[in-house]
């Protein structure tokens, strides 16, 4: 994406540390490239978990992609800029919402995303919330994750700090709680589909990893009923 299109973003935020933020993390992390790579061939509406300010609607809306996008944050000024970014952009079918996604999840049949969350959550919720995501994948639709893995790397420990300095300087409500490993996607998200776990850190400093649950389209949820569940 051309520079262009990251300053017409990050114009639609009117705050000026959230504007530079904006510019600054479409310039420089491959995260959004990697999603919209994933889901560009799809027309499922999308549910992205801990949207923060909507930067991953608002980029898939600058490639083309026209699917309804709902997000969810606990973090009620990031959605409210986020649809006040919308109002400026007048896109359409983009929603943001207030919500703690460690209070289950709204029904939802589509692709899903989680990006850069799971380290706020317990390893019990980890293992809730990924299930009740993965529950609202439709046939032939994608859960895609990025999250920083725990093992024994330098990039471990930078992922680590970098999640403490977001905490102290109040850009995240919350300091990291716990990281998950890549044998706890695995194990938790192969039930439900084809799991790939891959590196995503581009030129940063960080652990990232994508991590890609694919459903089949012919396949049917694990009831055999039809895919929405209520939360
Ligand atoms: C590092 S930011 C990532 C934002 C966005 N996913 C992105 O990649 O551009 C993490 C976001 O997760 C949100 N978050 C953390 N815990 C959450 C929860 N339990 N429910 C909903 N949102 C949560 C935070 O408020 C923050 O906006």
């Amino acid at each position: 994406m051309k520079d262009s299109s990251h300053q017409k973003i990050a114009r639609l935020f009117q705050r000026r540390w959230d504007s530079h933020y904006v510019a600054a993390k479409l310039r420089t992390d491959p995260l959004y490239d990697a999603v919209y790579s994933e889901l560009k061939d799809s027309e499922l509406p999308l549910l992205d978990l801990g949207c923060g300010l909507g930067l991953l609607a608002f980029f898939l809306r600058e490639k083309g992609l026209s699917f309804p996008i709902l997000g969810l944050d606990y973090d009620s000024r990031k959605a409210a800029s986020a649809n006040h970014a919308v109002e400026l952009s007048k896109n359409r079918d983009l929603n943001f919402a207030h919500h703690d996604a460690r209070n289950g999840l709204p029904e939802h049949s589509g692709n899903v995303t989680i990006l850069d969350i799971l380290q706020f959550f317990t390893p019990s919720e980890l293992e809730t919330l990924l299930a009740l995501a993965s529950e609202r994948v439709a046939p032939g639709g994608k859960l895609v994750i990025r999250s920083g893995l725990k093992d024994t790397s330098w990039r471990f420990k930078i992922t680590y700090l970098g999640d403490m300095l977001a905490k102290a300087t109040f850009w995240m409500k919350a300091a990291p709680t716990h990281y998950p490993t890549a044998e706890d996607f695995q194990k938790i998200l192969s039930p439900f589909g084809s799991v790939r776990i891959l590196p995503l850190w581009g030129k940063t400093p960080f652990n990232n990893h994508l991590i890609v649950l694919e459903r089949a389209a012919s396949t049917a949820s694990k009831t055999g009923a039809a895919i929405e569940v209520a939360s």
